[in-house]
């Protein structure tokens, strides 16, 4: 890899591109396990991340959903370079980054931010909130026209926050608050792809509303590309041009958002479409489909053969634990859109009501946007 990374052209407003800015192929992640004693030595694996493929374009947005422990933050991780992956490879804007030293990595590292879930403990109590936003730019040895400190309070404008804030500590901002100042930290340095870690996961619902509607603003309208990390649907639906679906290391189900939410085939893609919250209960909800997946999410140490989903699926059959079922695309999938199943679901033909993901963090969303 060179030492000096060049970008293809970023776009407008539209924000989408079919020029993969992030291609991932193969990525697997096995954390070992060891035991023994006197000597210690490897007695196993997290199988945390599996033969992972992904692409995210430039200025597109990814949404990357499941579970708790079906390997999002490791994909995370991973694709930041914050992990060595176990195997697989990891070009980004046409560079193979997967196993680059620091010093490769050094052209990039400003190129690629991750906006954490926790605002609490992702900022620094003892620094001020300039300090914060600025110190990605000092560490690159970044200045911009007009010095720091205006493009801190740039930022600080950008993401809603009042800029006369600069001097602030963290705590005496709110959650919502302290997920604003990580996104204008993660701006500062003009990224061309934020991984966001559950973002809005740790927020106030109506909070979580605005954080998206934030993110939002700063996909469309300064074309970065962003790897959203979820374990709820409807937020990712609301954001994400393409939504990838993970179980247990593995991706499952990946289309465009309309594809997974309307047509979706992969049964566990079903199960997490119909996981309509209390909250979002009424007459109709009564009355459609529910689905309760039975038993916990296998252990990734030796997750099962063939199919991983098959101890949990309703649709299994003996082929599920022989054979592991290939993410292609099956008959009467749209373009693009792939599904890991040997016996999936049939297509619907109408398209799904657009309520049954409804949850509050949806719905709190779509009544802010009525109000604006
Ligand atoms: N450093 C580590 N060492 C060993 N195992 C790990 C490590 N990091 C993650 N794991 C394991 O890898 C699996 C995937 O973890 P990961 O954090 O990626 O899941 P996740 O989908 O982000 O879950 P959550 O929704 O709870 O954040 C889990 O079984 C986890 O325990
Ligand atoms: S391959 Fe078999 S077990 Fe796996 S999701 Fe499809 S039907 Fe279920
Ligand atoms: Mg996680």
């Amino acid at each position: 890899m060179s030492d000096n990374l060049t970008l293809p052209a970023q776009q407008g407003s539209t924000g989408t591109s079919t020029e993969a800015l992030l291609k991932v192929e193969g990525l697997t992640k096995h954390f070992p396990i060891y035991g023994g004693f006197p000597i210690k030595r490897k007695v196993g694996a997290v199988q945390a991340v599996d033969n992972v493929d992904l692409t995210v374009g430039v200025g597109e947005s990814v949404g990357l959903v499941g579970e708790s422990g079906c390997g999002k933050s490791t994909t995370g991780r991973l694709v930041t370079r914050l992990l060595e992956p176990t195997g697989g490879r990891i070009e980004y804007a046409g560079h193979d980054i997967t196993h680059a030293k620091r010093k490769q990595l050094a052209p990039i590292r400003s190129e690629i931010q991750m906006i954490f879930q926790d605002p609490y403990s992702s900022l620094n109590p003892r620094q001020t909130v300039g300090t914060i936003i600025k110190s990605p730019m000092e560490v690159n040895g970044i200045n911009p026209a007009g010095g720091r400190e205006k493009k801190v309070r740039e930022l600080l404008e950008l993401v809603g926050l009042n800029p006369e804030h600069y001097n602030r500590f963290p705590h005496e901002f709110s959650g919502g608050q302290r997920q604003r100042i990580g996104v204008a930290r993660a701006l500062a340095l003009n990224p061309k792809l934020i991984v966001a870690d559950e973002p809005v996961s740790a927020l106030d619902v109506s909070i979580q509303a605005q954080v998206v509607n934030l993110l939002q603003k700063v996909q469309e309208e300064m074309g970065i590309a962003f790897l959203f990390i979820a374990h709820d649907l409807a937020v990712v639906r609301h954001f994400s041009q393409r939504v990838a679906v993970m179980y247990l290391g593995k991706v499952v189900e990946v289309g465009d958002r309309d594809s997974i939410y309307n047509r979706p085939r992969h049964p566990y893609t079903h199960a997490l479409l119909s996981a309509v919250p209390e909250v979002a209960m009424d007459d109709e909800a009564e009355n459609r489909e529910r689905i309760r997946l039975a038993g916990d999410v296998p252990s990734p140490i030796s997750p099962p053969s063939g199919c991983r989903f098959r101890t949990r699926c309703w649709k299994a059959q003996d082929k599920c634990a022989t054979e592991e079922p290939p993410l292609v695309q099956i008959s009467g999938n749209r373009d693009g859109h792939l599904t890991a199943c040997h016996f999936p679901e049939e297509p619907t033909t109408e398209a799904r009501d657009e309520d049954v993901v409804l949850d509050p963090a949806l719905k709190a969303l779509e009544d802010s946007a009525e109000k604006e």
